[in-house]
């Protein structure tokens, strides 16, 4: 299927990840993409891998989501080399495990700054021109943790909180500019981030007791959500928080 072929995404966090299957995935079917990251190398090699694989094209831009004046920037970059954008993926995040006592004001700072603010300022940095053209697709990454409290995430759980609600508050606001905002909340998927964690007797635990399915998830398996919601299957999708956690919050 190549549901994207003259559709113009940007993804943040592009480089590695969910972030990097979500680039593939849309690549893949066709659209033009730019990748933001503020890893240069990584996000660099990446964009090469995916559009010499999918022989569409994928444009780096390395900036960081926490400031206002790359995010900007970001955008410009994006309206320049694809002469518009269509969707807009808010997938760039932290997250750290720590018991409240020890979650220093920097990894606070870091993980509201990136997560929360970052997907903020993407919104605001692009809504000028969806309002304008009247179109456009937000869809931001919330968790399930974003959705029930967990452990030793007190940081993370309030900032991907806050990405659930700013998805359905701009639903609210950008519904009449036919503007779409969803998020997808994924549980446990094994990105290297999540490896260099070593969490290896915690993942057994929780595929055996916390997860229906049995299994953690895989970076695709987000992306296809993620690009379901982009593609005009979903065009009366709006609002919607959609778990992607194998039964996880069945529960
Ligand atoms: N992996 C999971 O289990 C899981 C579950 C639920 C939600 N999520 C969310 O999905 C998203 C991606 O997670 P992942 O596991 O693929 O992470 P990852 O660490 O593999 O990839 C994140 C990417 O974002 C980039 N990034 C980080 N901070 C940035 C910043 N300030 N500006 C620009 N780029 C930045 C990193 O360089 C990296 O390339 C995050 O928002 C995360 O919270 C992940």
């Amino acid at each position: 299927m190549r549901r994207f072929e003259g559709t113009r995404v940007i993804v943040t966090g592009g480089a590695r990840g969910i972030g990097k299957a979500t680039v593939a995935r849309f690549a893949a079917e066709g659209a033009t993409v730019v990748l933001t990251d503020r890893d240069r190398e990584t996000a660099e090699a990446a964009a090469k891998e995916i559009s010499e694989e999918t022989s569409s094209s994928v444009y780096p831009f390395i900036g960081d989501v926490s400031v206002k004046a790359d995010d900007e920037a970001s955008i410009q970059f994006a309206l320049e080399k694809m002469g518009g954008i269509d969707v807009l993926v808010n997938n760039a995040g932290v997250y750290y495990e720590e018991p409240i006592e020890e979650i220093s004001e920097e990894h606070w700072d870091e993980t509201i700054n990136v997560d929360l603010k970052g997907t903020f300022l993407m919104c605001q940095a692009v809504v000028p021109h969806f309002k304008e053209k009247r179109s456009g697709v937000i869809i931001n990454m919330a968790s399930t943790n974003g959705i029930a409290g967990e452990i030793y995430y007190t940081h993370y759980n309030a900032a991907k909180g806050g990405v659930v609600l700013i998805t359905k508050t701009l639903a609210i606001e950008l519904g009449p500019f036919n503007i779409r905002v969803n998020c997808v909340c994924p549980g446990y998927i094994d990105t290297e981030t999540v490896q260099a964690m070593d969490l290896s007797e915690f993942v057994q635990d929780y595929i055996d007791n916390k997860i229906p399915l049995r299994r953690v998830g895989q970076p695709e398996e987000v992306a296809s959500v993620i690009a379901f919601l982009a593609s005009d299957d979903a065009s009366f999708v709006h609002g919607e928080s959609i778990l992607i956690d194998g039964g996880q919050l069945a529960d």
